[in-house]
């Protein structure tokens, strides 16, 4: 989409244009109600349009089994702040509808050699992996790349030759750790030729949609997950999926250019406010770390987004800023997907990643290509 297409949200009720660039895509994604919130709060955030969402709107909708005047008499005022996105996916939104809307145009970019990256962000319990993991009757955004990606790849088996390969790690309180084969914790580097790497992390190539789906499976039972008191099942940990594709044409010499490029996906762990929780001990020092790194993340996304491109760019302040140096701005196609309860229970947190998705929309990409980089095997070999 154009600059010039898009239009903006102001904050107050206007529809203007956007600024942000061509690679960076923001949606937002708001999850059916759970039913802890339909019995005693109220709907703030609803979709208006495909591209516009109200939060806080002065018109009261009820949730659940309120009645239909019901109003919350605590408050004032109403913030009635509408926002625009590049997608606003509503309550019966189907993750194969997201994933159409936001990787679903970028597998192309990543046969072309760009590198991409979707990221899910957003407070615990607000739909982060049940977007991009989902579960075996709803697959998430993850699989439905890759089963794209495949069927890319099959269309144009007769021309070029490809190499890919799969890698799944997570960040837990500032240590990378391989989810497909577990093994201690393991250094970033940055490599002059192939970029920022894991080393020691596994590559796999999985040869079909099932070894995929059992791949990722075996992955999250790997990753670092607990009750809490937001979601029963809350991912304490950053899980970073990335694809890896080579291809050359199939006429060419062995010293022809190879295509390269990186696909990263990533499902945060969620915000949480200290304030709001009453987790305690081990999970009170794991929601420090992981808001002390989304804290990071956010910084990254403002430095970017003020066009400070010459300036410094705070990427070494948390694992998962260095992890994802090369997947935010710069050379990358990037998707955000910010995710959000519809629920006054929620108030706050949303109004956070609704701030926090408006500001990223502002990063300005510059994307190129990596030509004559055979990434795969310089990973393996
Ligand atoms: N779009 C949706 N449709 C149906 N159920 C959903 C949807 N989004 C989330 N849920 C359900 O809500 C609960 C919380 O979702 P999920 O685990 O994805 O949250 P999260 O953002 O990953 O939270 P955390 O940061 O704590 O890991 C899960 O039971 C999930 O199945
Ligand atoms: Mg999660």
């Amino acid at each position: 989409m154009s600059d010039s297409s898009r239009p903006k949200s102001t904050g107050h009720g206007q529809a203007k244009r956007s600024t942000s660039g061509d690679n960076v895509k923001v949606v937002v994604r708001i999850r059916p109600p759970n039913e802890a919130e339909g019995e005693r709060f109220h709907s703030v955030t609803e979709a208006i349009s495909d591209h516009m969402l109200v939060f806080d709107p002065k018109v009261q909708r009820p949730m659940g089994f309120l009645p239909p005047n019901h109003r919350d008499v605590n408050r004032r005022r109403f913030k009635d702040l509408k926002y625009a996105f590049d997608y606003v996916f509503g309550p019966s939104s189907s993750n194969k509808d997201v994933f159409e809307q936001t990787t679903g145009s970028i597998v192309k970019g990543v046969l072309n050699g760009y590198n991409c990256s979707v990221f899910a962000y957003g407070a615990t319990g607000a739909g982060k992996t049940h977007t991009m993991l989902g579960n075996s009757q709803e697959p998430g955004v993850i699989y439905h790349t890759m089963i794209d990606l495949y069927k890319r790849i099959n269309e144009q088996r007769d021309e070029k030759c490809f190499d890919v390969a799969v890698s799944y790690s997570e960040v837990y309180n500032e240590q990378v750790r391989d989810l497909l084969m577990p093994r201690g914790n393991l250094p970033i580097r940055e490599d002059k030729t192939v970029g920022v790497i894991i080393a020691g992390l596994s590559l796999h190539k999985p040869k079909s949609a099932e070894e995929l789906l059992h791949m990722l499976h075996f992955g999250n039972k790997n990753r670092t997950q607990h009750p809490t008191d937001a979601n029963a099942e809350s991912s304490r940990s950053h899980a970073v999926f990335q694809v890896f594709v080579n291809q050359r044409q199939r006429c060419s010499n062995f010293n022809s250019e190879v295509k390269m490029a990186k696909m990263c996906l990533v499902d945060l762990a969620g915000s949480e406010r200290a304030t709001h929780t009453t987790n305690q001990g081990a999970r009170f020092r794991e929601g420090a770390n992981i808001n002390r790194s989304l804290l990071a993340l956010g910084n990254v996304i403002n430095a970017l987004a003020d066009n400070k491109f010459k300036g410094h760019i705070p990427y070494r302040d948390s694992k998962l800023t260095r992890l994802l140096k090369d997947s935010l701005g710069g050379n990358c196609h990037t998707v955000m997907i910010a995710a959000v309860s519809p629920s006054s229970r929620s108030f706050e947190d949303t109004y956070n990643t609704l701030r926090y998705a408006d500001r990223a929309k502002h990063i300005r990409a510059d994307v190129s290509r990596w030509a004559g980089k055979d990434l795969v095997s310089l990973l393996m070999f």
